[in-house]
């Protein structure tokens, strides 16, 4: 089976506004999970919460282009089917489209990754026409964007306010001119969702952002039950954590009671 491409992805914004499926999007971090993962999803995302879930970090901001790289080359080896988009860490495309494009192309060649995804709106408009006019496809991100906790101050709903509205819609309609072939939005309240998806051209992929999306994106571990802390959108489709401890529980026991191993995991004496 051929992966799927940015030009089916973009092509679905028609087919969902008539009623066709939405867009199945999850984050993913490693082989094992990619290859879960792949053949239920349209797209799988290397986002970088995989500072918060993977590494333990606080935030998003302290990951690097190297762990995105790792990382997003694990997924793709892990996948087949599914187009793998890599996030672009915090500082390393912001400063110049120049910036950007050399970041976005390491990405890319030591990833084997289709895309790459990158937070702000009007501001970044002309880093992703400039990627986008270079064979680099972009996801944008916009509404609560998480590289930016320390001017935002907090990681609460946005567009409640019809000032943030009118932004975070200009934001998407500046990134949706400039090419983008997506546009996640995160943590709006559904009017903005449906004025976002109402008014650009590519599919929007909600987090956080209502049902009323061409798309949904959750991070794998928050609806698997991986990860304790989850804010309200996280939907838990699973107690993996719980699971996970009770089996875990079960084999420290038997192996204190010299339950493990037992005959079946032991090699057989040759006579
Ligand atoms: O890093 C991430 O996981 C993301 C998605 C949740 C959209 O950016
Ligand atoms: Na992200």
């Amino acid at each position: 089976m051929r992966r799927l491409t940015v030009p089916a992805i973009r092509r679905r914004k028609a087919e969902i506004a008539e009623g066709g499926e939405p867009l199945v999007m999850l984050t993913a971090y490693t082989v094992r999970t990619a290859q879960i993962l792949d053949p239920h999803c349209d797209i799988l995302l290397v986002g970088d919460s995989l500072g918060q879930v993977v590494y333990g970090l606080p935030s998003t901001v302290p990951v690097t282009l190297e762990m995105m790289a790792a990382h997003g080359a694990a997924v793709v080896r892990g996948s087949y089917h599914a187009l793998v988009a890599v996030d672009m860490p915090f500082g390393s495309y912001e400063a110049s489209p120049e910036q950007a494009f050399a970041s976005a192309a390491r990405l890319l060649k030591e990833t084997g990754a289709a895309a790459v995804k990158l937070e702000g709106g009007e501001a970044m408009a002309p880093t992703v026409r400039f990627l986008s006019d270079r064979g680099i496809p972009v996801i944008g991100h916009v509404g609560l964007t998480p590289q930016a906790i320390n001017a935002l101050g907090g990681y609460g709903a946005r567009g409640r306010s019809a000032a943030e509205q009118e932004k975070i819609l200009a934001d998407a309609r500046a990134i949706d001119s400039a090419g983008a072939f997506a546009i996640v939005v995160e943590g709006v309240v559904e009017p903005i969702a449906v004025a976002v998806t109402e008014a650009v051209s590519c599919p929007t992929i909600g987090i956080g952002a209502s049902a009323r999306c061409d798309g949904q994106v959750l991070v794998a571990e928050d609806m698997l039950g991986l990860f304790e802390r989850t804010p309200r959108f996280v939907k838990r489709f699973d107690d993996l954590a719980g699971r996970i401890s009770a089996a875990v529980q079960t084999y420290a026991a038997d192996v204190r009671s010299r339950a493990f191993p037992g005959p079946e995991q032991i090699y057989p004496a040759r006579d």
